[in-house]
């Protein structure tokens, strides 16, 4: 053998050493938690033979606690670039094999380096977070890994999209790096995300609590919001980073890729004319009003399980990346709350930094009241929505079908938010409020003044009426320009790519500034 293939064949030994992690034992320790390793992951996310690692023989260069005698090549991350439906993208995985996945300075470098990497080519960035959090060996070393990655997911967003997968521990102030990202992904029973466990929750507060209901995917993707998807398995996570990456632009310069159909762009809905129920306070299904006019039924739902009362998500129309918003009158009747708007201005946002136009599809009785909802901040609340709506500036497509009263009305896209094209069925009904609380407050005193139960009811009905006839429906606001057109519901799809189409070239801009100061 020549010294060169002495030498291939060392680098060789060494690579397979390297891609062992933390070796045979804590491999199969993985698998028996029902975990995949770091570069499991990798190969089921990437294109097959498109994976190129970076600093696969990188070292710790922690000397405390007898540190300097266990050195591992790679150093608890994988890191490198590959493709997904042959598009680029730039990963991490941490290795729980090694450390427990925990960040050491040189982790942190190696992190750092992809996400450099990545913004400075533009394409996506996926993190795999499986970690016992900062290296306790390593002291402000850690620490000050961590700071560096979240400075670099501040200064990436809006620039690159950025995907973070929980599949396992991810602890302390190390949860910040997913929160920054555009989307958290999490796994059902193996992946946790909370500031401090179940141990420390007990002896400060006295709480007894499991991991699962601290910070369990259930919990994150129903309760808390911080988690934008729940998968049952490390399988459907990847699927979802997958399927998430197909509606994305690789940065905020490009456009999403455009996706073939079959679905015909004129094709005409007729059960949409039928959908709306005879009493306004009957509810119906929104997901089937979207199903019917995006191409071909296919409609990826982001916060699935978090403030149902609005629906965020993505399609394609006419091929067009585009994102939704809908009010779902199914879930407490479409009202907006808090948590409906905080999800809701957090998705508008993304597709507005992204260049994915937005269409918003409105019936909302207004913005829940009481006590609960003022105490926590409705009011901020509701104007991140507001804010939101108002500051974007791709292409916003709106179309009311029932109600659009008072604040919601202007919040969900109106044209005085620079709504762009405004569509309403024949069923709107654009007003300040409903009859029942408008009846209450300009006719209280006539309603008072009538005694006899019988004849009081009825006149309330006849000024019900009087007020439907006149508030209750399309053609005030159509009158006075506010929409477009009153459309008919069967011809919503084509009406809605068509205004796409229209505002493709759509060129909008704000005025300079440093940056803005939205109600946080
Ligand atoms: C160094 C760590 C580690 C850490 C785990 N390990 N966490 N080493 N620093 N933070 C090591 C363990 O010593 C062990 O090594 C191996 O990883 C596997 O860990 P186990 O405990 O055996 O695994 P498991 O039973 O599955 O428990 C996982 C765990 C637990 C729940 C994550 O390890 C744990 O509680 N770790 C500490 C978590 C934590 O408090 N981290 C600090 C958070 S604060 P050996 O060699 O024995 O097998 C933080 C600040 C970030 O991160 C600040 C950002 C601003």
């Amino acid at each position: 053998m020549s010294i060169q293939e002495d030498q291939i064949k060392a680098l060789v030994e060494r690579r397979q050493s390297a891609a062992l992690g933390g070796g045979e034992k804590r491999i199969e320790a993985q698998h028996a938690k029902g975990k995949l390793t770091a570069r499991e992951r990798i190969a089921k996310l990437l294109d097959p033979g498109s994976f190129e690692e970076f600093d696969m023989f990188v070292q710790h260069r922690c000397t405390n606690f007898g540190m300097d005698a266990s050195h591992t090549d790679g150093d608890g991350v994988v890191t490198g670039q590959g493709t997904i439906d042959g598009r680029l993208v730039f990963i991490y995985a941490q290795d729980f094999t090694v450390n427990g996945g925990s960040l050491s300075k040189t982790m942190s470098e190696k992190i750092c380096k992809v996400m450099d990497t990545a913004v400075k080519v533009g394409a996506p960035l996926i993190g795999l977070n499986d970690s016992g959090g900062a290296r306790i060996q390593e002291g402000i070393d850690a620490l000050a890994g961590y700071g560096e990655i979240f400075e670099r997911n501040i200064l990436s967003s809006g620039v690159i999209p950025q995907i973070s997968v929980i599949m396992g521990p991810c602890a302390g102030g190390a949860v910040y790096s997913p929160a920054l990202t555009d989307f958290t992904i999490m796994v059902d029973k193996t992946s946790y995300m909370f500031l401090t466990g179940p141990t420390v929750v007990k002896s400060v507060t006295g709480e007894t609590v499991t991991q699962e209901e601290l910070g369990g995917a259930a919990v994150h993707s129903g309760k808390s919001g911080v988690a934008h998807f729940a998968s049952d398995t490390e399988d459907d996570a990847i699927d979802k980073v997958k399927r998430l990456l197909s509606f994305l632009p690789q940065n905020n310069l490009e456009e999403a890729p455009r996706r073939a159909s079959s679905d015909p762009v004129g094709r005409v809905s007729d059960s949409l004319n039928s959908v709306i129920p005879d009493n306004p306070n009957k509810a119906y299904d929104m997901y089937g009003v979207i199903e019917a006019i995006v191409d071909d039924g296919d409609f990826f739902e982001v916060h699935r399980n978090f403030a149902r009362n609005i629906i965020v998500g993505f399609a394609h129309m006419g091929g067009r990346s585009v994102g939704v918003v809908a009010n779902q009158p199914g879930v407490l009747a479409g009202v907006l709350d808090i948590n409906a708007s905080r999800k809701a201005a957090r998705f508008v946002r993304f597709c507005d930094a992204f260049n994915i136009p937005l269409l918003t599809l409105v019936d909302v009785p207004g913005f829940l009241c009481g006590t609960q909802q003022e105490y926590g901040a409705i009011i901020t609340n509701g104007a991140k929505l507001l804010y939101a709506y108002g500051e974007a500036t791709v292409p916003k497509v709106t179309v009311t079908l029932r109600k659009s009263y008072g604040g919601a009305h202007i919040v969900m896209s109106c044209k005085q938010l620079r709504g762009d094209i405004n569509y309403a069925w024949p069923s709107a009904a654009i007003a300040v409020m409903g009859a029942d609380g408008a009846v209450g407050v300009l006719y209280g005193k006539e309603l008072k003044a009538e005694t006899d139960p019988q004849k009081q009811a009825a006149l309330a009905e006849q000024r019900k009426e009087e007020y439907n006839e006149l508030f209750c429906n399309p053609y005030q606001a159509a009158q006075k320009g506010y929409i477009e057109d009153v459309i008919e519901p069967r011809n919503t799809r084509f009406r809605v790519i068509r205004a796409f189409e229209v505002l493709a070239q759509k060129r909008q801009e704000l005025p300079a500034k440093k940056h803005d100061n939205m109600p946080l």
